[in-house]
């Protein structure tokens, strides 16, 4: 496979100030850190692009046929000269046909998406584990990547991202500043509330807030260090579609200008408003965008079909 000749700068990426529902919030739109590398996963795959490993011709990754990391590391991929090979559970037939979002973008880049078949991955058996265990006894040049990017190594991309925001906060001059971002792995908010002297806030996306805590655990059994999980209105099951996600979407871009992705700021979104609503003295919330756009070529056909009648 031939490299390609783009080396992304994954750093600096703009802070943009905008009023929302009567509130003013900064915005770090990490949705702009590069074209064919942003948001969060630019942050924590950003060791793997910044060292080289010699020996490797293959990254091995699993997920969902839509999930952004499929996109992500096809793109990392394709800037080091390896092989993707990322498995999946199954591919729908009408996807297959008219691929779109992030398996549209992945297909482009040349990934190469395997389809677990029934007999391997029965109904009952979780990915992740399959996963985990194949891991094992993978062949050497052989690079495995966790599922969304969980890993140590994402550190290093993370603390790049806690300088650019420390550096805004003082150049600014910020009183308190309070970080906000939604989490899935949980593996972003985590990492930030690490390195950053600010309280960081995060929802819980994927699974409920005992999932997440149980994600932070895995990742730093230092409670001290752990993120403030905002509680949601009610149990939202992630990549369904929710005719408040939808209208808060609309809202956003209506208001700030700012596309915004829809399967986690939504919620991230609602949960901060809410927040608001008990600590409206609170100033200087910093939202990170953590990009995911790709997946809205999939996600906004689907809301479209559903309520653009009702919003
Ligand atoms: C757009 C977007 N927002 C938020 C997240 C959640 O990030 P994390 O898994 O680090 O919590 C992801 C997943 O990586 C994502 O793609």
């Amino acid at each position: 496979m031939k490299q390609q000749n783009i080396t992304p700068v994954l750093a600096f990426s703009p802070v943009q100030s905008v009023n929302m529902a009567g509130f003013t919030f900064f915005i770090k739109r990490d949705d702009l850190l590069n074209p064919h590398f942003s948001g969060n996963k630019a942050r924590k795959f950003a060791y793997f692009l910044n060292n080289d490993f010699p020996g490797v011709k293959k990254i091995v990754g699993h997920g969902s046929v839509q999930a952004n990391s499929l996109y992500s590391l096809s793109a990392l991929a394709k800037l080091k000269g390896w092989q993707l090979d990322f498995y999946v559970r199954n591919i729908p037939g009408w996807l297959k046909a008219r691929p779109n979002g992030n398996y549209r973008a992945a297909l482009a880049l040349d990934a190469n998406i395997i389809e677990l078949d029934k007999r391997s991955l029965d109904e009952g058996t979780n990915l992740d584990a399959f996963m985990r265990l194949k891991a094992q006894h993978l062949p050497s040049g052989t690079l495995f990547m966790p599922e969304g990017g969980r890993c140590k190594q994402a550190k290093q991309g993370i603390a790049q991202l806690a300088e650019e925001i420390k550096d805004f906060c003082l150049q600014k001059a910020l009183q308190k500043p309070v970080i906000m971002l939604p989490s899935g792995t949980g593996t972003t908010a985590l990492f930030l509330q690490s390195l950053l002297p600010y309280k960081v806030l995060t929802c819980a996306c994927v699974g409920d807030q005992q999932y997440l805590t149980e994600q932070f655990s895995e990742l730093d059994s230092d409670n001290s260090v752990w993120p403030t999980i905002l509680p949601s209105r009610k149990r939202y099951q992630f990549g369904k579609l929710y005719p408040e996600f939808y209208q808060i979407w609309l809202q956003l871009k209506q208001q700030t200008g700012i596309e915004f992705d829809l399967l986690y700021d939504p919620l991230g979104w609602l949960s901060l408003l809410d927040y608001l609503k008990h600590n409206s003295s609170q100033q200087n919330i910093i939202y990170i965008h953590q990009g995911g756009l790709i997946g809205n070529e999939s996600m906004l056909p689907r809301y479209q079909r559903k309520y653009s009648r009702e919003c």
